[in-house]
């Protein structure tokens, strides 16, 4: 029987692990180093990836947790969700140890299946957390995404705050009984979550402000894609020029043209034509702005245009201060709704603070709303309002979630 493993699949994902991953070296050789050096010094500390949507953090965690497995750091065997901080027994879980017999005592709320509510306290909590993570004869690699979720959805519960500050107190000195290291990734807002969990200060090599990959890794991440997965015949190199345009080096989209790259080379039989290449980058053009769409999902066609005049006058690479652009929402919407609507910015990654001002991570992001939002809106009567389609979606292409 053919195995499915063996058959193309003509599908790349745009989210997780990468298949033809290159690039990042320089974070990798200093993730190495951090390895050794705390395995041999029993020491540890939380490692902090962050950046824009796309930018590749959830492919570079999963590379870093490679390399600790391969130099002999036990691997979490389950993802790691933020309560693991502060609940032993979902870090349990995702350690893949059986979960031990029920809490004895304290004020903190834990059900036992079925029978009891037992309470435990934020002290035990940690003490007990802190024994989990210290026992063990290997050095231990923990890894948490979207650690941005800290600040909002997933922010530990008041009464077991002070529990998760100090595990991850300890993790980040180097205080438990075997190395410990912590790998996070989040987007721009996730050192600041940290600072208000009480980490504010992280070593040198171990901060990592993820931006686009450089023009080879780019282009070898596009080749990969086009002569191993796509089995293009002939030379890519035009292929890869055309995309590269596009993509600027930003994994995400790198990604969206990959998918109608290996649809096209299927159509026409690996041959590598100029009506295909056409065709794949109006996809892919296609894709890339369904995506913009996707994060702005949760923004009224107002707030998009506020956010996209802000940006329009602000040259490419420069930013704005976070006063100002307060000062000029607070204008429209009050200081309340003003703050709520930078944070919310902030957090699906149309805003993204890097070396202390805001901009709009990705450049082909900022065209999009700057097109799409900034010019004045004519007022159409109801029945004749105009529907906008961004460039006519090509209905084959379907995003399937996010
Ligand atoms: N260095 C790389 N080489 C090759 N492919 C990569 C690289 N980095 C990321 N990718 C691919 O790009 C896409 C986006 O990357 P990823 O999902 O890691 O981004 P992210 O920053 O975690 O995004 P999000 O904020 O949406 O979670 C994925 O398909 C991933 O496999
Ligand atoms: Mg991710």
């Amino acid at each position: 029987m053919c195995s499915s493993s063996s058959l193309p699949s003509y599908f790349a994902p745009d989210r997780g692990p990468a298949k033809y991953f290159h690039g990042r070296k320089k974070v990798l050789m200093d993730f190495s180093e951090i390895l050794k050096y705390s395995s041999q010094n029993n020491s540890g500390l939380i490692f902090l990836i962050q950046g824009a949507p796309g930018a590749g953090k959830t492919a570079l965690l999963h590379e870093c947790e490679r390399l600790a497995r391969e130099s002999g750091w036990e691997t979490a065997e389950k993802k790691m969700y933020p309560p693991a901080l502060w609940s032993p027994s979902e870090l349990r879980k995702s350690l893949g140890l059986r979960n031990l017999p029920k809490i004895t005592q304290g004020s903190a709320q834990v059900s036992v299946p079925g029978i009891v509510k037992a309470e435990v306290s934020a002290e035990w909590v940690q003490a007990t957390t802190l024994k989990i993570l210290s026992t063990g004869k290997k050095p231990l690699l923990l890894k948490l995404d979207e650690a941005q979720t800290l600040g909002t959805k997933n922010k530990p519960p008041s009464n077991l705050a002070s529990a998760a500050t100090n595990v991850l107190d300890a993790i980040h000195n180097g205080e438990l009984d075997r190395p410990v290291i912590l790998i996070v990734g989040g987007l721009g807002t996730t050192a600041d979550i940290f600072k208000t969990l009480g980490i504010s200060r992280f070593e040198g090599e171990s901060f990592v402000e993820l931006d686009a990959l450089g023009e080879e890794s780019e282009r070898a991440v596009l080749h990969d894609w086009i002569t191993k997965e796509g089995r293009a015949k002939g030379d890519p190199t035009p292929w890869i020029d055309a995309i590269s345009q596009e993509t600027h080096g930003w994994p995400q989209h790198i990604l969206s043209y990959v998918k109608p790259v290996l649809r096209q080379l299927k159509a026409d039989n690996r041959a590598m034509m100029a009506e295909g290449l056409k065709a794949v980058v109006e996809a892919g053009c296609e894709l890339r702005s369904a995506y913009y769409e996707q994060r702005a999902r949760d923004f009224s066609r107002k707030q998009r245009q506020s956010l996209a005049r802000l940006i329009a006058n602000v040259p490419l690479g420069e930013g704005l201060d976070e006063e100002n652009i307060l000062e000029s929402l607070t204008k429209e919407y009050g200081p309340d709704k003003a703050g709520k609507l930078f944070g919310d910015a902030q957090h699906s990654g149309i805003l993204h603070k890097h070396a202390g001002i805001y901009t709009v991570p990705i450049p082909s992001m900022r065209d999009w709303l700057v097109d799409n939002y900034s010019r004045e809106q004519i007022k159409f009567p109801q029945e004749l309002q105009p529907r906008r389609s961004m460039h006519g979606r090509n209905p084959e292409i379907d995003l399937g979630g996010r």
